[in-house]
This record gives C-alpha cells, sequence and structure tokens, in this order.
C-alpha cells in the first residue's frame, strides 16, 4: 500500500508539473481516455490496424475514419499508460508499483531488451542510482531487427550490444512532454545525438521509432517502449546521397544546382530521393532540358524537400506538406506504405541522418514549374492540349518564349464545336493563347491581352470571378517553366464587332434599333465604351402595332428613360455574376437591373436572357425576348399605361396622373472623330484637354525620331460640354508617351 501511494504520488507530480503546456502526447493520450469513459478509470481507447499488431492513441480524424493509413482499424480498450487492472474492479484502478528502471522493463513487457541489458551487463547499472531515459525497444522490434545485425550484437554482448543498449539510453528523464519536436538528445553511447520528433497528432519519435508506450515511470529513471532497434546516427543528408550508388543522378543535380552543400549543413529535413532509374524513366530530353536550366533544376529538386522530418510512423493518414520549392505534396500511407501524392512509391523509408531523413522512391516528382506549359494540361484540359497539337499550335509556339494559355474544359468540345471547319476552329483557338506568361494574380480590370492570333483581349475582375472576354476562369490555374494555364467553362470568342453591328446583322432586334436611333442613342452603339446591353429583340415588341411604335417615339424623354434602363455603363459577363446572389447593376437610366444567375441561366428583373455574352468591341450584349422597365418609374398617361399592359406582362407600373419623364442628361455619350494625317519626320503627341468650368489644360508631348501618323480624337460629352483633342504624331510601331 505504501508503494502504490509513492506510486501515485510519483505518477501525479511528474505529470501535473507543466500541465501549463501539455504536449501533443499527452493530449492524445487524454483524448483516449475520454473515449474510453464508459470502460472505467483509466482505460484507453487505441485502434489497431487489423491483421497487423500496429497500434496506436488515435487522432479525430482517424476515429471518425475508423481507418489508420487507409485500413479498417478496431478498437481496443487498454490500460492508460502507468495504470493496472485489479481483480474485480472495473478499469484499471491500480497505479503499477514503481520500480527501477530494470524490473520496469518487465513491466511494461520489454523483456528482451531486459534479457539482453542483462547478459551485456548493463543490468547493475539501470537497477542502482542514477536518472535514466531507456528507450527500450520492444520484443517485436528485436524480432524485426535483420538477423546479421542481432546476431553481430549478440555474439559481442559487452562492446557490441553493450554500446547498442546505451545508444538507446539518455542518463537524465525525458517524459514525452520533454521531448520537443526537433530537439537532439545526447545518448550514452560517445555522445551520439538521438533525433527527438514530437508530432501534433501525438506520435513521438526517437530516431524515426515510434514511442508506443511512453511514460513509465521508474524510481532511477523512464522507459519508453519504442517499435524498433535504432542504430547510431553520424551522416548527414548528403553524405548519405554521396556514397549511395542508386542516387548517382540526384547527386549529379543537387551538385549542378548548387543544393549538394546544403544538404549536409545542420537542419530538419525529409527528402524523397528518386532513384537513378526514376530519372531515367523521364526520357534523356527531359533530363536534358532540367539539367541546362538551373532554375528549374533548383525548382524540381526542391519539391523533393521539406523542411521538417516527417518520419513514417508519424504519418497515420494523408496530409499536405509544402515544400521547399513552394507547392504542396501530400504525404499519406497505404497500410504499411508510405505514399506521395497518393500513390506507393517509397522504397525504403526512415534513411535517419543528423540533418533529417530520406525516403527512397522509384519515381520523380515533378512541380508544375518544372513541367513545360504543354504538360501542365491534364484530364479536365486534355481535348484542348490535343487540339492545340493536332492543329499545329503547339509547334508554333517558339520553344524560347512564353505563353499563357486559356485552356477550355473537355466539355466545351461538343460535336457542335468539334466539326466546326478545322482552319477556323485553329483560328479560335489561337485566341485562346496569350502572348506573355500572365498568373492570375497579375490580371487587372481593364488589361488587354494580345493572343498569337493577333486579338486583344479585355480582362474583366469581378468580385467573385475573373473574366477574359466571355470566358470566366475556374479554379486550376498553373504556373509552368515557359507559361501559365487558366482554366475556363467556355469557349472564348473574342469581340469582332461593336454593338449596333451585331443587333444589326442578327435581323431580329429592327424594333429596338429604330427607337434607339429615335432617341438619339445610336452612339451608345456605335462609339467606343465598355457597355452592358440588355437587348430586346423583336419578339418583344410583338404585341405592339405602328401607332403604338410612334407613340413610344412621340416623347423623347420617356424614350431615353426606357432604353437607357437597358444600358450599363461596364461590362458584365453572365459568368462573373455572384451565383445564387441578385447582382444588382446600375443603368444609365439611373435604376438597377436585378441580375441573377440561376440553373446556369440569366435572369434580367425575372426574365430569362435566352443568349448572353455576345462580346463586342464597345461591351457586351445579351439578349431578351421582353422590354425591361424600371419599377420606380411610373407612367403618367392612359395611354402610354394601356400600351405598357400589352407591352411588359411581367410586372406591373404604377400609375401616377401627369408624371412626366425627366431628362437625362447623356454625359456618358462619347463621340468619336478620327483622323489620320501623315506627316513629316518627327512625332509629337499632344494631349489637350479642354473642360468648360473650371478649365483644364493638359498637354502630353512626345517627340522622337522617324514618320509619320497624326491621330485627333475629339470626345464631346454633354453638359457640361467637354472637348478631349488628342493629337498624336508617331514613328514607326513605337507609340512612346511622356506625360
Ligand atoms: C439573333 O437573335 C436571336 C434572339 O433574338 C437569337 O435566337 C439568334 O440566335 C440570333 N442569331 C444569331 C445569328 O446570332
Ligand atoms: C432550377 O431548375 C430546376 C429544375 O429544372 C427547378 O426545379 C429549380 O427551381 C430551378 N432553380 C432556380 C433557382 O430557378
Amino acid at each position: 500500500m505504501k508503494l502504490l501511494f509513492v506510486a501515485a504520488f510519483a505518477l501525479f507530480v511528474l505529470s501535473t508539473f507543466d500541465k501549463a503546456d501539455s504536449s501533443a502526447y499527452d493530449k492524445i493520450v487524454s483524448h483516449s481516455r475520454i473515449r474510453a469513459r464508459n470502460e472505467g478509470p483509466n482505460v484507453c481507447a487505441i485502434q489497431q490496424v487489423m491483421g497487423g499488431k500496429k497500434k496506436y492513441f488515435s487522432t479525430c480524424r482517424n476515429w471518425h475514419l475508423g481507418t489508420i493509413c487507409g485500413k479498417k482499424a478496431t478498437v481496443l480498450y487498454e490500460c492508460c499508460p502507468g495504470y493496472m487492472k485489479l481483480e474485480g474492479m472495473r478499469g484499471c484502478p491500480a497505479v503499477a508499483p514503481i520500480d527501477n528502471v530494470y524490473n520496469t522493463l518487465g513491466l511494461v513487457k520489454a523483456t528482451s531488451t531486459q534479457k539482453y541489458s542483462e547478459v551485456s551487463k548493463l543490468k547493475g547499472e539501470i537497477e542502482g542510482s542514477g536518472s535514466f531515459t531507456f528507450f527500450a525497444p520492444s520484443n517485436e522490434a528485436w524480432e524485426d531487427l535483420d538477423e546479421e545485425t542481432r546476431n553481430a550484437l549478440v555474439s559481442n554482448v559487452n562492446i557490441e550490444l553493450y554500446n547498442a543498449l546505451h545508444y538507446h539510453m539518455v542518463n537524465k528523464r525525458f517524459l514525452t512532454k520533454d521531448l520537443k519536436n526537433g530537439m537532439t538528445v545526447t545518448s550514452m553511447y560517445n555522445d551520439l545525438g538521438l533525433l527527438i520528433n514530437h508530432y501534433s497528432n501525438g506520435v513521438v519519435t526517437v530516431n524515426c521509432a515510434r514511442i508506443i508506450h511512453g511514460n513509465q515511470v521508474a524510481t532511477n529513471g523512464v522507459v519508453h517502449v519504442i517499435d524498433r532497434v535504432i542504430s547510431s546516427v553520424g551522416n548527414t543528408i548528403q553524405d548519405i546521397i554521396e556514397v549511395n550508388d542508386d542516387l548517382t543522378t540526384l547527386h549529379d543535380m543537387a551538385q549542378n544546382a548548387g543544393l549538394l552543400e546544403k544538404l549536409g549543413q545542420p537542419g530538419h529535413y525529409t527528402l524523397f530521393a528518386p532513384t537513378n532509374e526514376a530519372f531515367d524513366t523521364l526520357g534523356g530530353d527531359a533530363l536534358e532540358r532540367f539539367q541546362s536550366d538551373k532554375k528549374v533544376l533548383n525548382a524540381l529538386l526542391k519539391f523533393h524537400l521539406l523542411d521538417s522530418v516527417q518520419c513514417s510512423e508519424a504519418i497515420m493518414s494523408g496530409n499536405t506538406y509544402e515544400t521547399m520549392e513552394g507547392s504542396n505534396i501530400v504525404i499519406g500511407c497505404d497500410g504499411l506504405s508510405l505514399t506521395v501524392n497518393g500513390i506507393k512509391m517509397v522504397n525504403k523509408k526512415d534513411i535517419v541522418t543528423t540533418n533529417g531523413v530520406i525516403h527512397i522512391i522509384d519515381r520523380v516528382l515533378l512541380p508544375n514549374s518544372a513541367k513545360e506549359l504543354m504538360e501542365l494540361m491534364d484530364g479536365p484540359v486534355s481535348t484542348f492540349s490535343d487540339m492545340v497539337s493536332e492543329l499545329g499550335l503547339s509547334s508554333a509556339m517558339q520553344s524560347d518564349a512564353e505563353y499563357t494559355l486559356l485552356a477550355p474544359l473537355n466539355s466545351v468540345f461538343t460535336t457542335e464545336v468539334m466539326s466546326i471547319d478545322q482552319r477556323i476552329l485553329k483560328t479560335i483557338l489561337e485566341n485562346h493563347i496569350i502572348k506573355n506568361k500572365i498568373s492570375l494574380s497579375e490580371l487587372y480590370n481593364g488589361q488587354r491581352l494580345e493572343t498569337i492570333g493577333g486579338k486583344f483581349l479585355r480582362v474583366f475582375i469581378y468580385r467573385t470571378a475573373v473574366c477574359i472576354e466571355n470566358s470566366c476562369l475556374i479554379r486550376g490555374s498553373k504556373e509552368g517553366s515557359n507559361g501559365a494555364l487558366h482554366l475556363t467553362k467556355t469557349l472564348l470568342r473574342p469581340a469582332e464587332k461593336t454593338l449596333f453591328q451585331i443587333l444589326k446583322e442578327n435581323g431580329s432586334f429592327k424594333i429596338f434599333l429604330s427607337l434607339v436611333d429615335a432617341a438619339g442613342l445610336n452612339d451608345l452603339l456605335k462609339g467606343e465604351g465598355d457597355f452592358t446591353l440588355f437587348a430586346p429583340s423583336d419578339k418583344a415588341f410583338a404585341s405592339l402595332s405602328k401607332t403604338d411604335i410612334d407613340l413610344l417615339k412621340s416623347d423623347k424623354n420617356a424614350l431615353r428613360t426606357m432604353l437607357l434602363y437597358h444600358f450599363t455603363p461596364s461590362i458584365f459577363i453572365g459568368g462573373g455574376l455572384e451565383t445564387g446572389a441578385t447582382n444588382l447593376i446600375k443603368t444609365f437610366q439611373g435604376s438597377n437591373l436585378k441580375v441573377k444567375l440561376a440553373n446556369n441561366t440569366m435572369l434580367v428583373n425575372s426574365v430569362q436572357v435566352p443568349e448572353a455574352d455576345k462580346m463586342a468591341s464597345n461591351g457586351v450584349v445579351h439578349f431578351v425576348n421582353h422590354f425591361l422597365y424600371p419599377e420606380d418609374i411610373p407612367v403618367g398617361s392612359q395611354e402610354l399605361q394601356m400600351l405598357f399592359r400589352r407591352l411588359i406582362t411581367y410586372m406591373q407600373i404604377k400609375y401616377i396622373p401627369g408624371y412626366r419623364y425627366t431628362e437625362i442628361p447623356l454625359t456618358f455619350l462619347k463621340r468619336i472623330v478620327t483622323r489620320v494625317v501623315e506627316e513629316d519626320p518627327q512625332v509629337t503627341k499632344v494631349t489637350r484637354v479642354i473642360e468648360s468650368q473650371p478649365s483644364l489644360t493638359k498637354v502630353t508631348r512626345v517627340i522622337e525620331s522617324q514618320p509619320s501618323l497624326t491621330k485627333v480624337t475629339r470626345v464631346i460629352e454633354g453638359q457640361p460640354t467637354i472637348t478631349k483633342v488628342t493629337r498624336v504624331v508617331q514613328g514607326g510601331r513605337q507609340a512612346a508617351q511622356r506625360n
């Protein structure tokens, strides 16, 4: 009884001393205890991989999945470390008697270690006074040790075995909470270091051997049972690479990249080391490409390096890790195999060095930054990739230049698209290839991107979307060594025509066009700008007679109010709208349109938009079959009210007798006159902006060599009148500008 009390007291003191910085191991044990609380006091729930002996205190994730490394795990209830069962009582009410380290080895069933301690004359030492930490290999660990090594130890118990056991010991007491991640503790064999890792999932390792039963306190120290026999470590990662015949390619590459030395310096690395064979499977061309570009080589190698030590025993399920290249890999496990990005590729795991751990893999991990543009395209955009090759576009791209691909998903290439004449399709796809490498973060609203087809694409940035012309980007952008890749859901159709030309050539917008003409708003359709137009087709006016149309045209203010409600001052693409939400878009008339994206179709003021996103050089047009009307504007005459009852059936318009439409100043209209005059050698660019009240003059003057072009731009806005005169005289193709 007295002994029991002492032990309980010792445990109490040791475990409560610094509760404040409770370690991951302690947390996971206490979770296990909570999970097993129905089984009685001091019982811990433990997961055991089915068909194997491995047991773990589980993380929340493993517990809920019911698996360890993807394999089904059964739950066992065992006494928590330090406790014992008592005959006829629930749970584990007894605290194990506290004894010296030698006897404690027996208590935790590390009987092989106990036996070896005896034969090697270590017994006396660990029975006597002192304070030791013994990382004691379990009986299975000794069985798993290769025979040659074991025989060597057992045949020379006084030196080899004695030294080996001393390497498992520290002459100081370290509980798991004292074993901090990344620390090196000094063993009792030649002061050689032991590499400690304490992971957030509660796993604690010593030279990558896992503590499977921790904190068994002894009168003269503590015993932690570990799952393998560890051997001394004197080499760095660099040393291992230099002597391993399977890693000569890696060695040469690391040397060329200037990384080899770094791997010889102190640190905490994990290296996934591809074998020579793994590099060979890439082919000579690829190898040559990597070797010839130092930046790419560096990225490739750093993609195999982590700035932390990941021992295989610490991996209980897949987790994402940032590589030193910057992008992530997933390290996981499948049964007993370690996996990278879900693939079993590890031939040999846990080669422990003084500055980290090496896992040898049978394939090369390729980061996007080491891939060429065409190699970035995988499954979801494989059709685009094929088309680019087949139509000769990939060979047209210069090897020393950079590009950006706007790759539509495979679903875009319907039979309809695939049956387009090859030459036309080629032209379409040329406009999916942008000169220069432009990453997602480099795109900005109003940017213009030149394609190899010679077209300029406009960039639109919305709150939740980035669109290039009618194509909005979806997740999955990548950057390769010679370019960037962005994915889209639609075929990109760059603007060819003005809003006016689109409506005119379609032929079913005659009435709308005649109304716009009557309202004097043609310049909105024909001039420069970035407008969105919801254009009502002739169908919208089917219920109106010629007299009705004339009535609409008779009041200019009324007509402008109605028509300008169909125009907005910036470009809104269907895909740029926030799905589900109602997007309020202010019109030139002043009231908002309510635009919504539902079931992949656009709705404006609850009216369907059958065809959206027709790109124009001065905006975008969405076709509707209804006339739109601002709900906050009443109608003032009965005549017009009768007309509206037929024209606008989807809503009611308020009638306020005598209401008159107000005049809307057309300040947004730009009438542009461009005159080109040939002149003499001398480049002059003069910009003169004259505003009435207060007047402002801005003069830009650029003088350069070579002939010959004058461009006069005149912008006249209504009320107050602004006249802007731009005079450009420039030489050759270089348009320089200085302010
Ligand atoms: C013309 O517009 C109508 C909608 O009013 C649309 O259904 C039709 O497809 C368009 N025609 C062309 C050639 O774009
Ligand atoms: C989407 O379509 C389904 C069926 O076609 C319909 O039941 C649903 O109401 C639609 N959702 C919206 C937001 O219009």
